[in-house]
């Protein structure tokens, strides 16, 4: 049995979490959440790398994971190599599905949905030269989408002309036949996109790197020895924990549960 780490700034790295524990039941699960620093996508990189070093070194002393997920595109499009040469495991970005997007489109336009901080990374153009170059790619970044996902996730009504002034710039744009959603936190809103989208009368795919990383992790662990993996109790745990904590009455304690995820306080 391997213990798998996945670390987000937020909620948004449980998209990430309900893939790989779909497609790998029987394994451990750490869900980390940095919600003291939430949110990532207005911080400098060296604010982020030095946080994110930080943090993902604390989780792997205390936790000791088998393979550490960044499900964060906001943190993996800056801080995977230096967490490669700091950290023993192995670690496995989130970064934008540029590529299947490309392969999918038809109409070779794509819309690219991010936090501010993605939108403007030099990952990002190198991902959209290395596999979209024949694509062209409207850009949006947006916060506002993040906390609507975070509110959701507490049992709030998410009000779509609110989504829908933040994906105007891409709903009058018709060729658009594929949306990359390149932050974790958004697949959590798929259905209310996809209404959105709907009601304009626009015909799109969403694409995210869910599976991708599901199948990432998957392999890794193939390849790894078994007496290498971590040994633990007999029951599988799947915890949560969050850098400062929750509320006992919070209604995301219930939305773990229901994933799956048991809520163990600071970390
Ligand atoms: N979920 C994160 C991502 O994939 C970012 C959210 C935030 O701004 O903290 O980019």
């Amino acid at each position: 049995m391997a213990r798998i780490a996945i670390f987000d700034s937020g909620v948004g790295g449980l998209s990430i979490y309900s893939e790989v524990s779909r497609r790998l039941p029987g394994h451990e699960f750490v869900f980390v959440s940095d919600n003291q620093s939430y949110p990532y996508g207005n911080k400098t990189e060296d604010w982020l790398i030095e946080r994110v070093q930080k943090l993902s070194q604390r989780v792997v002393d205390r936790c000791s994971p088998d393979v550490f997920v960044v499900a964060c595109n906001t943190a993996s499009t800056i801080v995977l190599p230096a967490l490669r040469e700091t950290l023993e495991v192995p670690v496995v970005g989130v970064v934008p599905a540029i590529k299947p997007a490309a392969k999918l489109s038809k109409t070779k336009h794509l819309g690219l949905l991010a936090t501010p901080g993605t939108i403007v990374r030099a990952y990002t153009s190198d991902l959209i030269k290395e596999f979209a170059a024949d694509c062209a790619v409207s850009k949006v970044g947006s916060s506002r989408l993040v906390e609507l996902a975070e509110q959701k996730l507490r049992g709030k009504r998410i009000d779509l002309s609110v989504l829908e002034a933040e994906l105007e710039p891409l709903l009058d744009n018709k060729k658009i036949d594929v949306l990359v959603l390149a932050c974790t936190h958004f697949p959590l809103l798929n259905n209310e996109i996809q209404s959105v989208f709907k009601a304009n009368n626009h015909l799109i795919k969403l694409v995210d790197s869910a599976k991708g990383i599901a199948s990432r992790v998957s392999s890794l662990i193939d390849d790894m020895h078994p007496a290498a993996l971590t040994t633990s109790n007999r029951t599988v745990k799947h915890q949560a924990f969050f850098t400062s904590g929750i509320d006992a009455q919070n209604l995301l304690i219930k939305q773990l549960e229901i994933i799956g995820l048991t809520y163990q306080g600071k970390l």
